[in-house]
């Protein structure tokens, strides 16, 4: 053998060792049980389970489904032995009755009766057909149980008036048996015997209660056991050698070896059930066992690939992730990896946050099971969707700097931090007329009377500040008024007013242009004349 198949059985023996053996599980009101040799190896309960009606094996994907009433409510859910987990595949308002719920690995679909009508339900992420409910077939006669026939492709049900069957799609529909019985309940299949089985009350007014069974065509009609003392005897199920059943009169499961050699024994005694078209017993019969020496059943044989070597992961993995890549664990188990957007198990849960912060911006769920986004320098908004940006600068070019904050690039002829301003905008004082250099920087031609680089001198005032004798006022108040550089001047009230730099503003040109960048950057979609305006009172109330 290949080192690397043995090292593969062995971690699958070791993986297996860890889990609870079972070669049947019975379902109760709320809880599921798992014995061996009629021993009880694991009781598992299920807290949201209500009235578990029935029972089925997925001997291909190794776990157990079960449909739960709660009137008006069927629920379906699977449970792996392995690793615990329940998960919800079908909820549906039903029709009344107690559910019973059958699953075909071939088509991969649950199938499902509820009061005279007969459902499918796709589980292939494959299948094109994803309804919920699809109705198969509505019924004359009470079904009180359905059975799949993998290898044909029929679905059986049995009822008091008759066994009829169904290719999967509900086409085809025939009766097999049409006598009426006082009660015909429970049907399996087998197709290691390529038989069915059912249980039958004939009369009203005796105890006989027999297990029978014919081909799957209807005959070659048989007796296969008299239950004796039975009274309601139900849920059928067939393993590799025996027959199991649980009865209600004897209160407990019973098990009789499928070669009819032995009687029956009982297996463990339980309470009473309450509801007898219930179908509360799953059985652990292999894939391999129930195709083992039929001659033609290409539809499970398919399910295996020819090359025995690669053993039966490839089946375990057919079809099983809905949006992922399957591959097997150490237990043999599939396991799925997810494609980017999918999670949940079978990668059948679309991921709340795939794509939806933008522009790289990382999504978390917040405690409100919310989406909220960090987004990346450059970017804002509830989904990272707003470029910092946009319409940030209003004369001149923007781009994002290292520290995250929009920066522009002005226009000949405007300044300001969002080149709000026209450099020749109040540059001038005095009247004196603005244009721009041949650096594209403001300059004054100024009106007689007035001097400097902005018209801020007057020239008498000029001569008599030289002076010394005149205008001392002017001279005091403007005294280390402005700061930076500042250049200083009277207003008509005779208070100090101070033309900043391009570093500064302020009053007194005292707080450094950054800050208020930063305060732009804040309040970016204020318009710039109501802007000057805030960061005026904002200054004066933070900054000095
Ligand atoms: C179950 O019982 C059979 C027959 O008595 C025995 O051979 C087998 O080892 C038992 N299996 C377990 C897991 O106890
Ligand atoms: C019938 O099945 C039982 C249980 O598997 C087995 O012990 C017995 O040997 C079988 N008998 C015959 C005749 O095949
Ligand atoms: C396996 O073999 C059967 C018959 O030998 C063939 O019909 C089938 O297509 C094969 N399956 C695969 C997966 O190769
Ligand atoms: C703005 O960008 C355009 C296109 O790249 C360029 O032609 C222009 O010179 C830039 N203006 C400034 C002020 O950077």
């Amino acid at each position: 053998m290949h080192c690397a198949r043995v090292l593969a059985l062995i971690v699958l023996l070791v993986g297996l060792v860890h889990s609870f053996s079972w070669d049947i599980i019975v379902g109760g009101h709320k809880q599921l049980q798992f014995y061996q040799n009629g021993t009880l190896t694991h009781t598992e309960l299920i807290p949201s389970a209500h009235f578990i009606a029935s029972v089925t094996y997925d001997a291909v994907h190794y776990r157990l489904l079960f449909a739960d009433y709660n009137s008006p409510t069927i629920s379906i859910s699977s449970f792996d032995p392995s690793t615990r987990k329940i998960q919800l595949l079908v909820t549906r308002t039903s029709n009344g009755y107690y559910p019973r719920v059958v699953y075909d690995p071939v088509t991969q679909a649950l199938y499902w009766k509820d009061g005279y009508s007969i459902y499918s339900s796709s589980l292939n992420p494959a299948s094109s057909n994803k309804v919920d409910r699809n109705l198969l077939a509505k019924l004359d006669h009470y079904p009180r149980d359905v059975a799949v026939d993998s290898c044909g492709g029929y679905i059986y049900w049995v009822a008091d008036e008759e066994i009829g069957r169904a290719r999967l799609d509900g086409s085809e529909r025939e009766v097999l048996i049409t006598s009426t019985v006082y009660y015909r309940l429970s049907l399996t299949i087998d197709q290691q015997t390529e038989a069915m089985y059912w249980i039958e009350k004939t009369h009203s007014n005796d105890d006989h209660w027999s297990i029978e069974s014919t081909n799957f065509n209807g005959k070659k009609r048989k007796t296969f056991y008299i239950l004796r003392n039975a009274r309601y005897a139900f849920s059928l199920a067939v393993s590799k050698d025996f027959i199991y059943w649980q009865n209600y009169e004897e209160e407990g499961i019973w098990q009789l070896p499928k070669n009819g050699t032995a009687i029956a024994t009982k297996l463990h005694s339980m309470s009473s059930s309450d509801c007898t078209d219930c179908q509360r017993i799953a059985a652990n019969f292999k894939i391999e066992e129930q195709i083992q020496g039929i001659k033609s059943c290409n539809a499970l044989q398919g399910l295996f690939p020819n090359d025995s070597k690669s053993e039966s992961t490839v089946s375990i993995c057919q079809n099983y992730c809905f949006q992922g890549e399957c591959s097997v664990s150490a237990e043999g188990r599939p396991t799925c990896s997810c494609k980017a957007g999918f999670s949940g198990e079978r990668c059948d849960l679309v991921n709340a946050c795939h794509d939806y912060c933008l522009h790289g911006g990382v999504c978390s769920l917040n405690e409100e099971n919310k989406r909220v986004c960090q987004c990346t320098a450059g970017y804002d908004g509830e989904r990272c969707d707003v470029f910092i940006c946009n319409e940030y600068c209003l004369q001149g070019n923007c781009s994002v700097g290292a520290d995250g904050i929009p920066k522009c690039s002005c226009t000949t002829g405007y300044s300001g931090v969002r080149c709000e301003e026209n450099a020749c905008h109040k540059y001038c004082l005095n009247d004196g007329v603005c244009s721009l250099n041949e650096e594209d920087e403001p300059a004054c031609q100024c009106t007689a009377g007035y001097d400097g680089g902005r018209c801020e001198i007057s020239s008498d005032q000029d001569n008599s500040c030289d002076a010394g004798n005149s205008g001392q006022g002017t001279i005091s108040a403007c005294h280390q008024f402005c700061l930076n550089n500042g250049v200083c001047s009277l207003n008509e009230a005779s208070e100090p007013v101070c033309q900043c730099t391009a570093d500064y503003e302020g009053e007194r040109c005292d707080v450094p242009a950054f800050v208020v960048k930063w305060f732009l950057y804040a309040y970016r979609n204020v318009p710039p004349v109501a802007l000057s305006e805030a960061v005026k009172s904002t200054r004066a109330s933070t900054v000095v």
